[in-house]
C-alpha cells in the first residue's frame, strides 16, 4: 500500500511534458539575439521555428517537398545528425551600393532521415544565422531511393507569430512584377511575390525573399491560414515545377529581420548567401549614366518600328551621342534599331534600313560614349536563343558594353522551344526554364564582356555577386507607366514603397529623370521636379538613365548638371531617414571621390525632416549644393515644377531641416572644401 502511494505521488509530480521530448537542434545568430529551433512535429514532419530577443517570431513551421512521382518528403522524418559551423569574412563588391560586405554567420546543417515505409529519403537543411536575418536551403544528397527530384511543390512554411502590416504584390499575375503595391494586414495577403515586407505591431521589420535562384523555379508565398504562409513554386509546362538530378541544393529561403526600416535596407543577407564572383576581373563591367532613344517612343510620337516616325535613325542616334558626350553620360540606349518591330520575328543582327549600326557604334566610341544594345524578345525566347550567340558577338565586336533585354508577354507567356524542331511551349517569366534562360544570356554576354539589364525579368536574388555582369533589371512598375495615364504608378507612394520591397532584392533600372514631368498627352506625374533628382539616390542602379528626351533635359541645365555628376557606384550607402511606404532619404558616399550625396523621395504627405550629417568625416567642412522642393510645391498641380536651390556649408553633426512636398523629394551633393 505504501509503495503504491509512493508511485502515485511520483506520477503526480511528473509534468506531462516529460513524455519524451522530440529531439531538436538549436542555433543562434552571432549576437545571440536570433534563436533557431529545428525539430519534428507529432506527424514526424520536419519543423523550424525562430525567436528574437526572447520573443517568438516564427512559430513551428513545416519543411519539405511534394513530388509528382513518388512519396512526399514531408512526413515520417527524424533528425539523424547535425553539424555546426561559422564564418566571418569581409568581401568586396566590384560595383554597388557599398564596397565591402561583411558576412558573419553561424551555421547549422540538419540531416533528416525518413522511415523506409514513408519513402526512405534523406533531406538535409542548411541554416545560416546572421545578426540581420536568416537563410536556409534544402540539400538533397545522392541516395538510392531517388535519382531525379520531380518537385510538385515545396511545403516550406513561415508561420508568423504576431500580427502586423504587409507590403506586397501578387504572385502569378498577368503583368508579372509590374504592379502597384498593396498594403494589408499580414492575414490579408493572398499569394505574394518576394520580397514581401512586413512590420509587426511591436515594430519588428521583416522581409521574406530568396537568394541564389539558380536552375530552380521562383518561390511565391501563399497564405495558407491566419498568418501562416507556404512556399509555392512558379509553374512549368512540363508538369513538375522543378526537375533536378541529385545531388543539388535549392535557393536559400531568406528573412531579413530588423528593428526599423533602415535595418532592412542595410542588410546584405541575400548577397552573402550567393556564391563569390565566378567571372574574375570584371573591370569591363561599367557603371554609368545613360540616355536613350526611348521616352520618345514610350510617350510618342516616335515608333520602335521603321516608318515616318522611326525613333532609331542614324541621325538621331548621333545627336544623342553628342548630347551624352557633352553632359557626362557614358552610354546611349537605342531601341528599335533592328528589324522585326513591324511584324514577324525579331532579327538580332539585322539593323533597320535607316539605322547604320556600325557607323553609330564607331561614332559613339570616338566621342567616348558607348552604344547600349537592345534585345526585345516579346517573350519569344525560342527565337532569341537561336540567335543569342551571334547577337552578343555582334555587339561585342562593336564595342557595346551592355545590353537591355526585354520579355514583354503576359505571365506564362514566354515562348520556349518545344521537344521537336519547330515546336514551342509556354513558360512563366520566373519558372525554372526561364531562370535557366536568363543564365544562358548572362553567360553568353560575359563571353563578349557585355553586361545585361533585363526587363520583364525574373526577380533578383543576389546573383550579381556571382555574375557581376548581371548589372541591373526592371522587375517592378517602372517610370514608363507614368506615360500612359496620370499617376499610373499608384501615386506618390510607389517609390517610397519600392525602396523597402523590390529594392531589397537588388538594383533596378527604374529610369528616373523625366524632368518635363509629363507623359503622353501631357498626363502629369505624381512627382515634383526635385523628386526626379531624389530618385537617383533612392532607387539604386549601377546604370542609371536620364529618361526624358534630350530636348527636355536641355531645358533644365541645373538639374541636368546634377544628373551628370551623381555617381552610380558607391563606397557606402545608408538610409538616414525613412519609413516603409512613406519616405526614404539616403546618404551615399562616392567610390571615386570624397563626396557624399544625400537625397530621396516622399509620399503624398508633406513633411519636414531633421537630417543629421553624422556620416561626414570629422574635422572637414563640406559645401552642400541642395536641390529641394520649392515653397508650395506639390505633385497635384503645376506647382510640381517648383524647385529651390541652396548652397550651404556643413560639417559632421550639423542638422538640416528638409521640407518635402507632397509627392516631393530632394537631392544634395556634399563636397569637401569649396
Ligand atoms: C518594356 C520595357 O520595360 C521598355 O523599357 C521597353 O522600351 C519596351 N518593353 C520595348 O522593349
Ligand atoms: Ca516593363
Amino acid at each position: 500500500m505504501r509503495s503504491l502511494l509512493a508511485v502515485f505521488a511520483l506520477l503526480a509530480a511528473t509534468p506531462v511534458a516529460a513524455q519524451p521530448a522530440r529531439p531538436s537542434e538549436t542555433a543562434a545568430s552571432p549576437d545571440g539575439q536570433i534563436v533557431l529551433t529545428v525539430s519534428t512535429d507529432n506527424d514526424e514532419r520536419p519543423t523550424w521555428s525562430l525567436s528574437r530577443k526572447g520573443k517568438l517570431l516564427i512559430a513551428p513551421s513545416s519543411l519539405g517537398f511534394l513530388l509528382t512521382d513518388g512519396p512526399a518528403l514531408q512526413r515520417g522524418f527524424r533528425i539523424d545528425s547535425a553539424e555546426r559551423g561559422k564564418g566571418d569574412a569581409t568581401w568586396e563588391l566590384p560595383w554597388g551600393e557599398r564596397r565591402f560586405v561583411r558576412d558573419r554567420h553561424n551555421e547549422l546543417l540538419v540531416r533528416f532521415q525518413q522511415h523506409e515505409s514513408r519513402g526512405g529519403h534523406v533531406m538535409n537543411v542548411r541554416f545560416r544565422l546572421f545578426d540581420d536575418g536568416i537563410g536556409f536551403r534544402y540539400e538533397l544528397p545522392e541516395q538510392p531511393a531517388m535519382k531525379t527530384a520531380r518537385i510538385a511543390d515545396e511545403v516550406t512554411e513561415f508561420d508568423i507569430a504576431s500580427p502586423g502590416t504587409a507590403w506586397w504584390i501578387t504572385g502569378g499575375e498577368w503583368n508579372r512584377y509590374e504592379q502597384i503595391y498593396q498594403k494589408t494586414p499580414i492575414d490579408g495577403v493572398a499569394t505574394a511575390h518576394t520580397p514581401i515586407t512586413m512590420r509587426l505591431d511591436d515594430g519588428t521589420h521583416l522581409a521574406f525573399h530568396e537568394a541564389a535562384l539558380v536552375d530552380y523555379s521562383a518561390m511565391w508565398l501563399k497564405r495558407a491560414e491566419g498568418r501562416k504562409f507556404r512556399a509555392t513554386l512558379s509553374p512549368s509546362s512540363g508538369g513538375p515545377r522543378v526537375v533536378r538530378d541529385l545531388p543539388f541544393a535549392t535557393p536559400w529561403r531568406t528573412i531579413r529581420i530588423a528593428d526599423d526600416a533602415a535595418g532592412l535596407v542595410a542588410s546584405d543577407l541575400e548577397l552573402n548567401l550567393n556564391e563569390p564572383n565566378k567571372l574574375g576581373d570584371v573591370r569591363w563591367v561599367k557603371p554609368m549614366k545613360y540616355i536613350g532613344i526611348w521616352w520618345g517612343m514610350i510617350r510618342g510620337p516616335w515608333s520602335w518600328g521603321e516608318g515616318p516616325n522611326h525613333g532609331a535613325t542614324t541621325a538621331r542616334a548621333k545627336q544623342y551621342i553628342d548630347f551624352a558626350a557633352k553632359h557626362g553620360f557614358g552610354g546611349v540606349l537605342v531601341e528599335g534599331w533592328n528589324t522585326g518591330w513591324n511584324g514577324g520575328l525579331f532579327d538580332f543582327t539585322q539593323p533597320a534600313a535607316d539605322f547604320d549600326l556600325k557607323g553609330v557604334a564607331d561614332y559613339a566610341r570616338q566621342k567616348g560614349v558607348t552604344l547600349i544594345g537592345h534585345h526585345e524578345t516579346n517573350g519569344h525566347v525560342a527565337n532569341y536563343e537561336a540567335q543569342l550567340d551571334d547577337a552578343m558577338k555582334l555587339y561585342g565586336r562593336l564595342g557595346v558594353t551592355s545590353v537591355k533585354t526585354g520579355y514583354v508577354a503576359d505571365a506564362g507567356g514566354i515562348i520556349a522551344p518545344g521537344d521537336r524542331p519547330g515546336e514551342t511551349r509556354r513558360e512563366w517569366h520566373d519558372g525554372q526554364w526561364q531562370v535557366r534562360h536568363h543564365q544562358r544570356v548572362v553567360d553568353t554576354a560575359a563571353k563578349y564582356h557585355i553586361s545585361v539589364n533585363a526587363h520583364e525579368p525574373v526577380k533578383d536574388t543576389g546573383l550579381r555577386r556571382t555574375w557581376p555582369n548581371w548589372i541591373t533589371r526592371e522587375g517592378a512598375r517602372g517610370m514608363e507607366y507614368n506615360s500612359w495615364s496620370a499617376f499610373a504608378n499608384g501615386g506618390p507612394d510607389h517609390e517610397p514603397t519600392l525602396v523597402y520591397t523590390r529594392m531589397l532584392s537588388g538594383p533596378m533600372d527604374y529610369t528616373p529623370g523625366v524632368l518635363s514631368l509629363a507623359g503622353s498627352n501631357e498626363v502629369p506625374m505624381a512627382s515634383t521636379l526635385a523628386k526626379q533628382l531624389g530618385l537617383y539616390l533612392a532607387i539604386y542602379s549601377p546604370v542609371q538613365m536620364a529618361a526624358d528626351r534630350i530636348e527636355n533635359l536641355a531645358k533644365y541645365p541645373r538639374e541636368l548638371a546634377f544628373i551628370g555628376q551623381v555617381p552610380t557606384d558607391w563606397a557606402e550607402s545608408r538610409l538616414i531617414a525613412g519609413e516603409v511606404g512613406d519616405y526614404a532619404i539616403f546618404a551615399r558616399k562616392d567610390r571615386a571621390s570624397a563626396d557624399w550625396y544625400v537625397g530621396g523621395v516622399n509620399d503624398g504627405t508633406a513633411r519636414t525632416l531633421a537630417l543629421r550629417f553624422d556620416f561626414l568625416e570629422p574635422g572637414k567642412s563640406y559645401t552642400a549644393t541642395i536641390y529641394r522642393d520649392g515653397d508650395g510645391a506639390t505633385y497635384l498641380t503645376d506647382a510640381r515644377h517648383r524647385i529651390a536651390y541652396e548652397t550651404i556649408r556643413v560639417k559632421k553633426g550639423d542638422q538640416y531641416k528638409l521640407w518635402l512636398a507632397p509627392g516631393g523629394g530632394a537631392a544634395m551633393r556634399l563636397h569637401p572644401g569649396k
